[in-house]
């Protein structure tokens, strides 16, 4: 009814969906999933939630993160951080397959759960699972007061703010942000990560917002090039070390409200079984930010352009490589590479939002989806 549908268009702030409204809400959501953690100018980081476990997580044998979807994802993103900076062995698992195929889990692993609703059944049962084998179980969940964020031993809120769009975006963020926090303090106090790295990264993380803002003045630029490839029956998209995740999250977010078939890849991968696929009605978005692996990235980008497919890139600002290759460069400012998936998956928000709003698709609510799974 007529109220029903005001009430809607406050709650979406002028934004034509929630979904565009929650992808620009990323600046504010990431200063607020670190307000009160996170003190740049005094060298200080807390996470709170990790008080009276910290001396599990420094001494923890492992690191199981677990989740489903586009949490999953973010899982991906912290094996890279805890391993870089704390060293300690992680491994990412689907919950679904985790609490089914009988894993040894022992009583000196660290579990991490990730979860936006907290609801997930799946997420559920790998954490009683794990539980019940004494590992200690910690929640990074955005739904306070949720089934998950209940279930573990402590846990961070991520403080994303209600996210209504069943594509997930801030949360995915926000997810990312406490767990960059997490990895920096647990490298700093286990002396992996020196005293200069992690100050410097700490005023890194802190500038990420702005970084992000700015980001996402690239919505106009990204509409134009959604208008020339909304007809596109696949995709794919391709990235390296941090940005590999973010490939994947590029990929899903087309998938989940474009409904154009989508894979993300690791970039060096795409020589055993993808590159079959290109041809010139092929777009291929790369995620080629200025980092450890740019040339290597660079190589993947000369692979594809001489099978003539389109290329879409994601590079960091002033790029000029890639910009004489791509038919199309989305810059993006320069950050650490262990904080670029941050900023990197921005464009790629908006990508897949556009085209899908071309496509006349229902952006908010896609077909066959649900915000929070509850059944397996
Ligand atoms: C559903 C949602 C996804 C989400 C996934 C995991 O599939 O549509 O957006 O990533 O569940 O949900 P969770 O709430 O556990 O993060």
């Amino acid at each position: 009814n007529q109220l029903e549908m005001e009430l809607e268009a406050i709650e979406k702030g002028g934004y034509e969906h929630f979904m565009l409204k929650e992808i620009n809400e990323q600046p504010r959501s990431i200063a607020d999933c670190m307000r009160g953690r996170l003190d740049a100018q005094n060298g200080r980081l807390i996470v709170g939630g990790l008080r009276d476990y910290i001396n599990k997580f420094q001494n923890a044998d492992r690191i199981i993160i677990t989740a489903c979807g586009t949490s999953w994802h973010a899982g991906l993103v912290a094996e890279y951080l805890f391993e870089e900076f704390a060293r300690i062995p992680v491994e990412v698992e689907y919950a679904s397959e985790f609490r089914y195929r009988n894993p040894v889990i022992n009583e000196g692993d660290f579990v991490i759960a990730i979860s936006q609703s907290g609801e997930t059944a799946d997420t559920l049962a790998a954490i009683e699972l794990a539980k019940s084998k004494g590992a200690t179980i910690f929640g990074v969940c955005n739904v306070v007061g949720s089934s998950i964020a209940r279930a573990t031993h402590a846990g961070s809120y991520t403080h994303a703010g209600p996210e209504i769009g069943v594509a997930s975006t801030k949360a995915f963020t926000a997810q990312i942000s406490v767990l960059t926090m997490m990895a920096l303090m647990l490298g700093y106090q286990r002396g992996t990560l020196s005293e200069t790295k992690y100050i410097q990264l700490l005023s890194e993380l802190e500038a990420i917002p702005a970084k992000v803002e700015k980001a996402l003045k690239l919505n106009e630029q990204i509409e134009k090039i959604s208008e020339q490839y909304k007809d596109a029956r696949n995709f794919l998209y391709l990235g390296r070390g941090y940005n590999f995740p973010v490939a994947l999250e590029g990929a899903l977010k087309l998938k989940e409200i474009s409904y154009i078939h989508a894979e993300g890849y690791p970039a060096a991968e795409m020589k055993h079984g993808p590159i079959a696929l290109i041809d010139e009605e092929m777009p291929v978005v790369f995620i080629a930010t200025k980092d450890s692996s740019y040339e290597k990235v660079v190589s993947n980008i000369q692979e594809v352009k001489a099978r003539k497919g389109k290329i879409i890139a994601v590079v960091t600002e002033g790029d000029t490589s890639v910009k004489a290759m791509a038919d199309h460069v989305i810059e993006i400012p320069h950050a650490h590479e262990a904080l670029v998936p941050l900023i990197s998956v921005v464009p790629l928000q908006l990508l897949s939002y556009h085209i899908a709003v071309m496509r006349g698709c229902n952006v908010d609510q896609p077909r066959n989806l649900a915000k929070s799974v509850t059944v397996e």
